[in-house]
């Protein structure tokens, strides 16, 4: 069910929760101050309640009621990436309610880059919105991923569908050299780039991971097995679903996907194959394996969520 931007403001000033599209995935948005309302999202998705959420601000003055003060790095961070799919972990004001960062002394924080979501939470205040999917499922990137999850008589807040298709990066900015706890389309080398701050990429093996909680569960999973492969087949199984980017061969198939290349779009598809796979009964996705290119920031981010679908 679409609502408009003011019929969504009158269920989170309600109480209720519903599906609000942002640039990233879609999340399932409360207000950060309802303790109630923030339970009911952890309720819906069946997710653990020590995985905390990410706080959803419109503007820079709403920084004020989830931190005492901001470090500068932080003010340099957020003027060159905000709007944009870019995460920050601070230490919280105390009025953040507990139940908003899983008992955590931090909270994270975006600015999404979406018209319809910012006209909400200017009329609002800050929302939490984790993603708009079942725990453990892929992320929601279409408005029928959340009927799926969540039935018909979710709302959905009207405005485009997510345009990239991957969540944001999560940047912990405690410590003197920043972190990265979640890998996303904005890069380590791309901070550093425009910000000269040194920031450290994510190996999931980091020190400081213990402080993110959702590294801990599994993530983007569908149900069918995903198998990364390191080149395409000869001969195509019927019942397998592939995807694919480096042929050139376009022969259309019903179970082959071909991305020529194109991994933006890959990156806005790649939650859908793996329902769609489910949905049709595909018990085996094989997907072939993306270069390390450095240069298209989208690619680590993609490769780290496929990894995590296959293990
Ligand atoms: O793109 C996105 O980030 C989407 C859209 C809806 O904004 N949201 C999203 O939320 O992916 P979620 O809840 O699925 O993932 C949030 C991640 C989790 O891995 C969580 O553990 C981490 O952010 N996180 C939240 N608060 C944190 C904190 N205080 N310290 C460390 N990690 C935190
Ligand atoms: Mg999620």
């Amino acid at each position: 069910m679409i609502v408009t931007v003011s019929q969504a403001a009158d269920i989170i000033l309600k109480g209720g929760i519903l599906a609000i599209p942002t640039e990233t995935v879609y999340g399932l948005a409360a207000d950060a101050f309802n303790v109630l309302a923030v339970k009911k999202t952890f309720e819906a998705k069946g997710r653990p309640a020590d995985n905390p959420l990410i706080v959803h601000i419109s503007n820079l003055k709403q920084m004020h009621l989830l931190c005492d003060d901001t470090p500068e790095i932080a003010d340099l961070i957020t003027t060159s990436f905000w709007p944009g799919p870019l995460t920050i972990v601070l230490n919280k004001k105390q009025t953040v309610p507990d139940v908003v960062t899983g008992g955590l002394h931090s909270v994270a924080i975006r600015m999404p880059d979406h018209p319809t979501a910012l006209e909400l939470i200017e009329q609002t205040g800050p929302l939490t919105a984790p993603s708009a999917n079942k725990s453990g499922r892929p992320s929601a990137t279409r408005p029928e991923h959340i009927t799926s999850d969540f039935g018909k008589s979710m709302p959905i807040l009207e405005g485009n569908s997510p345009g990239l298709g991957i969540e944001s990066t999560v940047l912990d900015l405690r410590s003197d050299t920043p972190l990265i706890l979640r890998p996303g389309s904005i890069t380590a080398e791309l901070i550093e780039e425009k910000t000269g701050i040194h920031v450290l990429p994510y190996t999931s093996k980091s020190e400081g991971l213990e402080n993110s909680p959702g590294t801990r569960y599994t993530h983007y999973r569908p149900a069918a097995n995903v198998q990364i492969i390191d080149h395409i087949p000869t001969h195509i199984e019927g019942n397998i679903y592939y995807i694919i980017h480096s042929s050139t061969d376009s022969a259309p198939l019903p179970n082959v996907y071909n991305y020529l290349g194109d991994f933006d779009k890959l990156a806005q598809d790649l939650y859908d194959h793996f329902r769609q796979a489910d949905h049709l009964g595909y018990s085996q996705i094989m997907l072939e394996e993306l270069p390390d290119d450095k240069k298209k920031p989208i690619i680590s981010a993609l490769r780290d969520r496929i990894s995590r679908a296959s293990s």
